[in-house]
């Protein structure tokens, strides 16, 4: 098991059921994927994914996103010191140039802090779309062909087939593992357009919490549901 991608779910619906503003969910929500993250990295794992904002994510109120945008700005900054307490690293996973210039900055800012972490890598999964993911590796294709049209190196135009393992370099998060298991919490069995390509063979557990309920214990538990499978990879037993 080297990494678990966790589908973050439930933060709303947590807050409502207590009577409070959606926002104060996601404002637990970041706290537990902290916690969890640093689970993870008690446990050895390479990589915990977190889904937190998806190219669908941009349909919802905008005072809603702007405060999601807030967490991560302000938190994530205030939280770096933790991140290299951890040793954890962290990365980013989808388009972040359509986010406003400052939360931009303050991202590349702690990729860069944290870029010589050893422990486990946080990966962000923000303003990710599993769609977008392949269609952005098809358009580097593209780009690919335009400069060998103009006579650059590294083209893929003249040869028969592009192989899987080529694509999957083009991929957001290609120098990361594919995960092993992907967690959503909240009772929802869907996957919302999460890494399509990467999940070709992760291992899937939906789980009742809403995420603001989530603890390391759950993270165990988690671990331990994924070590009672039998991958099998197409192979037989
Ligand atoms: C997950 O919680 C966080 C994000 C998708 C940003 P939700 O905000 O989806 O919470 P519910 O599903 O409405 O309860
Ligand atoms: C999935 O949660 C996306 C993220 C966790 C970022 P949503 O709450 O957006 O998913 P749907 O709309 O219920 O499918
Ligand atoms: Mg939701």
């Amino acid at each position: 098991l080297k990494h678990i991608a966790f589908i973050m779910d439930g933060n709303g619906r947590w807050a409502r059921r207590r009577g409070l503003p959606r926002y104060f969910g996601h404002k637990v929500g970041y706290d537990k994927m902290k916690a969890v993250t640093k689970r993870c990295s008690e446990l050895g794992l390479e990589v915990c994914s977190i889904y937190a904002f998806s190219t669908e994510n941009w349909s919802r109120p905008q005072e809603e996103i702007d405060e999601l945008f807030r967490l991560i700005r302000e938190n994530m900054h205030k939280d770096t010191p933790l991140f290299m307490e951890w040793n954890i690293r962290v990365v980013t996973m989808g388009d972040v140039t359509r986010f406003p210039k400052d939360l931009q900055d303050k991202l590349a800012e702690i990729v860069e802090t944290t870029k010589n972490n050893t422990g486990c890598v946080l990966n962000l999964c923000i303003n990710y779309g599993g769609r977008a993911d392949i269609i952005h590796a098809v358009n580097k294709i593209r780009e690919t062909d335009e400069r060998f049209l103009s006579g650059a190196k590294g083209s893929y135009r003249g040869r028969a087939d592009i192989t899987e393992q080529e694509f999957d370099k083009l991929l957001y998060g290609a120098d990361l593992p594919p995960p092993d298991l992907i967690v959503r919490t909240s009772g929802e069995q869907r996957v919302s357009n999460f890494m399509l390509w990467q999940m070709a063979y992760s291992e899937f557990l939906f789980i009742k919490p809403y995420w603001p309920q989530m603890t390391a214990k759950q993270v165990d538990k988690c671990v331990a549901a994924f070590k009672k499978r039998k991958r099998r990879f197409g192979k037989i037993g």
